[in-house]
C-alpha cells in the first residue's frame, strides 16, 4: 500500500463501513477499506477474511482498526453465523498490534434474551446472528487487553437524504409491504422500534478514534433508548414514506396492513396458516418470523449515547429506498387468499 492510510476499515462497502470511511475522509483521516466484492485499488483490498490469508498490503501496524465485518441475517445455520461473524473478526485481529485502537461493532442485540454476551449458550439468543454477535464480543475482551465495543440497534440511512450504501435487513419491511409478501405486521403498538442513522454510527466512531484507545474495555450503546419510536408510529411513519413517494410516482397507495398481537399470531394465525396457505405463501409467512421478536420489544436499550430523533432520518430513509429500488417500490399488492 503507497497511501498515508493507517485504519483500516473491515466490511467497507457495507451500509456501516462506507458511513465510515466518508466520515473518516470528511474528518481528514484517510482509511484503508478491506471487503470481498469492492475494487481492489490504492486505497481498497480484497480479502475474504477468515476464508484465506491477509493480502501482503494489510500486514503491517495500523493506528486504528475499524471491524465492520458482518452477516446480519437472522436465519443463517449456527455454523455459517459463526463462520461469518467470529472467523472474520480472528483474523483481523492477527492484524492488530498491541497498541492498535481496536474498535469492534456490534449489535443492541447482541444481548439476547439474558440481556448481556456472556452465555455462550444458543438458546440465551433469539437467533444466530446475536448468539454469533455475542461470541464475537467475548472474543475481543478475550484477546486484546483494550478496545472499543460500539453496539447500536436497526441501521437507516443518512440524516440529510437517507442514503445507505446497501439497503438489508430491515428493508425488507418496505419490500414486503409492496409485494404483499406479509398479511399483517406481528408487533406490539407500544413496542419500541430503536434505530440510528448510519451518520450517528460513523461520528461516533470518528470521535472514538479522535480520542485514543481506551485504557481496557470501553462499551458504548448508540440508540434513542426510551426516547424510541414506538412501532405502529414508526409503521405509520414507513407508510406515510411509501405512500407519499408512490403519489408522486402514479402508484396505488398502499392500505395499511392489519396489525396484530405476537400471541395473536402465533396461537390463531399462524395455525391456519400452516393448514390453509400454498408452499410459497407458507415461506413468506415463516420468513418473516425471523423479525418478529423485533417488533415486540418493550424494554428500552440501556443506551450511553442518545442520538437525535429518528423520526425524519426513517422517512428519509424509506422513500430513498423506494428511490432507488423502483421496481419493488411500485408493485401493488394482491390480496391474500388461503
Ligand atoms: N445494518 C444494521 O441494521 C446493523 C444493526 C446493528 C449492528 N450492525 C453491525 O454493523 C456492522 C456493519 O454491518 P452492515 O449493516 O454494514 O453490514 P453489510 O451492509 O452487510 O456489510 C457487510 C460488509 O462486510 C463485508 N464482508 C462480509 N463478510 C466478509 C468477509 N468474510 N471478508 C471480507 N469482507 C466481508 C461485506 O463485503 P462484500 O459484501 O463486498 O463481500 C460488506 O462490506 C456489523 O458489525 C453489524 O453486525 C448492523
Amino acid at each position: 500500500m503507497t497511501g498515508p492510510a493507517r485504519t483500516l476499515v473491515t466490511g467497507a462497502t457495507g451500509a456501516v463501513g462506507s458511513a465510515v470511511l466518508r466520515a473518516l475522509n470528511a474528518a481528514g483521516r484517510p482509511a484503508h477499506g478491506v471487503s470481498r466484492g469492492g475494487v481492489p485499488g490504492r486505497d481498497h483490498s480484497v480479502w475474504r477474511m477468515g476464508e484465506e490469508e491477509p493480502p501482503a498490503e494489510l500486514r503491517r501496524p495500523w493506528d486504528a482498526v475499524v471491524h465492520c465485518v458482518a452477516d446480519t441475517r437472522f436465519n443463517l445455520p449456527d455454523a455459517e453465523a459463526e463462520d461469518a461473524n467470529v472467523r472474520p473478526l480472528r483474523a483481523v485481529l492477527s492484524l492488530a498490534g498491541r497498541n492498535t485502537h481496536l474498535v469492534h461493532l456490534s449489535s443492541s442485540f447482541a444481548t439476547g434474551l439474558e440481556g448481556d454476551v456472556s452465555s455462550p449458550a444458543r438458546d440465551a439468543y433469539r437467533n444466530s446472528y446475536e448468539w454469533s454477535k455475542a461470541t464475537a464480543e467475548r472474543l475481543v475482551h478475550a484477546e486484546r487487553g483494550h478496545a472499543d465495543i460500539v453496539r447500536f440497534p436497526i441501521v437507516m440511512g443518512a440524516r440529510a437524504d437517507g442514503h445507505l450504501d446497501r439497503y438489508s435487513g430491515f428493508f425488507w419491511l418496505p419490500a414486503a409491504m409492496c409485494n404483499g409478501a406479509v398479511p399483517a405486521l406481528v408487533v406490539e403498538e407500544k413496542g419500541l422500534l430503536d434505530i440510528v442513522s448510519s451518520d450517528d454510527v460513523a461520528t461516533h466512531v470518528v470521535q472514538l478514534l479522535d480520542g485514543g484507545p481506551p485504557d481496557g474495555h470501553r462499551l458504548s450503546v448508540l440508540g434513542r433508548g426510551d426516547g424510541a419510536q414506538r412501532v405502529g408510529d414508526a409503521f405509520d411513519t414507513v407508510l406515510k414514506a411509501l405512500n407519499t413517494w408512490r403519489a408522486e410516482h402514479g402508484v396505488p397507495q398502499l392500505d395499511p396492513l392489519p396489525h396484530v398481537t405476537p400471541q395473536q399470531w402465533n396461537r390463531f394465525y399462524l395455525p391456519f396458516a400452516e393448514e390453509y396457505l400454498d408452499r410459497v405463501q407458507l415461506l413468506r409467512v415463516t420468513a418473516f418470523r425471523a423479525y418478529q421478536g423485533y417488533l415486540s420489544v418493550t424494554d428500552p436499550f440501556d443506551v450511553t449515547v442518545r442520538v437525535p430523533p429518528t423520526r425524519e432520518v426513517l422517512y428519509r430513509s424509506i422513500r430513498r429506498w423506494a428511490q432507488t429500488h423502483a421496481t419493488s417500490a411500485r408493485r401493488v399488492p394482491r390480496p391474500w387468499r388461503a
